[in-house]
C-alpha cells in the first residue's frame, strides 16, 4: 500500500534541473526557418507597418542577415521578393528572370554565409499584376496546367541561382512531380522540395501580402486553389499526392490554427513536417504583447514549442532570430 497520493506528478516538476531532465520536446535554433523580404535599392531597411519588427532588406544587406542567422544557429532562410510594381505583369514573367530580386538575394546569401540553406517560394503572386499565384483566364479563374508550366521554369531559375529547397506555395495540382522531374533533368539531384501541401485559404496572410506588395493588387480571393479551413481529410490527400510526386518534406500553413493537421499528417505519413507560422500569427502575438496581454518572449517560445510538440521538424517564423537569441541565453 502506498500512502496518499499514490503518485505525485509535481515531484518531477519541483526543480529546474528536473524539469529539464523530463522535457519531452526540445526547441532549438536549428528548428527555425527565417523568412526574409527583399526589395530593390541600396542600403535599404524598409519596415513593414503591419509586421512590427520585420523589414524588407535590399540585396546588399541580406548577407548581414545570413551571417546573423548563422551566428544564431539558424540553418535556413526563406526568401520573398517585393518586386517593383512596373515589373509585375499578367504572366508574372519576372519570376523567370535569372537576375530577378530573388536570384540576386540567393547569390548574396550564398556569398556571405555559404553554410546557410536557402529556401525559395515557388508561386507567381509577387510577380503578377493581379496578385494571384498563377495565370488567370478572362473570368479571373486561376488556370492550373498553364500555371504549372511557368512554375517549373520558376523553380529551375531558382535552383540555377543556388536555392537549396524549392517550396511550391501555389497549390496547383501536379506541380510537385513536374518540378521534381525538371530538377532531375537539369542535374539538380540534391535540390529538395518542401511542398506547401496543406495550405489553407486563410485570413492570416494579410501582412505578408503587404510585405510583398501584392495585397493591394489582389482581385478576389484564393479559394479556388487554397484549401477550405473546414477540411482535414483533404489535407491528408494533398500530402499523399505531394509525397507521391517526390516531395522531400511537407508543410502545413498557417500554423497555430492548424496544429491538428500537423499532428494527423505526422502520424499518418511519418515524414518531415513543417509549419509556417504566418504573418497574421506573428502580428497577433506582437499585438497581444504590445497591449500588455502577455509576455512577448514567453508567448513566442510557447507557440514555437507547440509546433515541435505537435510533430513539426521545424517552423517558418518571423520570430526566428528573436527566438534563437532567447534560446541561446
Ligand atoms: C504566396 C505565399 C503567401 C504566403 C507565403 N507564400 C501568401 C498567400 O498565399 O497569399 C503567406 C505567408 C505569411 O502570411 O506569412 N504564395
Amino acid at each position: 500500500m502506498t500512502s496518499y497520493p499514490a503518485l505525485r506528478m509535481r515531484r518531477t516538476r519541483s526543480a529546474p534541473w528536473s524539469r529539464a531532465l523530463h522535457a519531452e520536446t526540445i526547441l532549438a535554433p536549428q528548428h527555425l526557418i527565417w523568412p526574409l523580404f527583399v526589395t530593390e535599392g541600396q542600403g535599404v531597411e524598409d519596415p513593414i507597418a503591419s509586421l512590427p519588427g520585420v523589414s524588407r532588406w535590399s540585396v546588399d544587406r541580406i548577407g548581414e542577415r545570413a551571417k546573423e542567422a548563422r551566428d544564431l544557429g539558424i540553418g535556413v532562410i526563406a526568401l520573398f521578393p517585393n518586386t517593383p510594381h512596373q515589373l509585375r505583369t499578367a504572366g508574372g514573367e519576372e519570376a523567370l528572370n535569372p537576375d530577378n530580386l530573388m536570384c540576386r538575394a540567393v547569390a548574396a546569401i550564398k556569398h556571405a554565409a555559404p553554410e546557410i540553406g536557402v529556401l525559395t517560394d515557388v508561386a507567381l503572386d509577387p510577380y503578377t499584376a493581379h496578385g494571384h499565384d498563377g495565370l488567370v483566364d478572362d473570368a479571373g479563374y486561376v488556370l492550373n496546367d498553364a500555371t504549372t508550366d511557368v512554375l517549373v521554369a520558376q523553380a529551375l531559375n531558382q535552383a540555377a541561382a543556388g536555392a537549396d529547397i524549392i517550396a511550391p506555395s501555389d497549390m496547383m495540382d501536379g506541380r510537385v512531380g513536374l518540378i521534381r522531374d525538371a530538377l532531375e533533368g537539369e542535374g539538380h539531384h540534391n535540390v529538395q522540395i518542401m511542398a506547401y501541401a496543406a495550405k489553407y485559404a486563410s485570413a492570416f496572410y494579410g501582412p505578408f501580402r503587404d510585405a510583398v506588395g501584392s495585397g493591394g493588387l489582389l482581385k478576389g480571393d484564393k479559394k479556388t486553389y487554397q484549401m477550405d479551413p473546414a477540411n482535414a481529410e483533404e489535407a491528408l490527400r494533398e500530402v499523399a499526392l505531394d509525397l507521391d510526386e517526390g516531395a522531400d518534406s511537407v508543410m502545413v500553413k498557417p500554423g497555430l490554427p492548424y496544429l491538428d493537421i500537423v499532428r494527423r499528417v505526422k502520424e499518418r505519413f511519418e515524414v518531415p513536417v513543417f509549419a509556417y507560422q504566418v504573418s497574421g500569427e506573428y502580428a497577433m502575438i506582437e499585438a497581444a504583447a504590445a497591449a500588455g496581454a502577455g509576455d512577448r518572449d514567453a508567448l513566442v517560445l510557447e507557440t514555437l514549442m507547440s509546433f515541435r510538440r505537435a510533430g513539426c521538424s521545424g517552423v517558418l517564423t518571423y520570430h526566428a532570430a528573436h527566438a534563437a537569441r532567447l534560446l541561446g541565453k
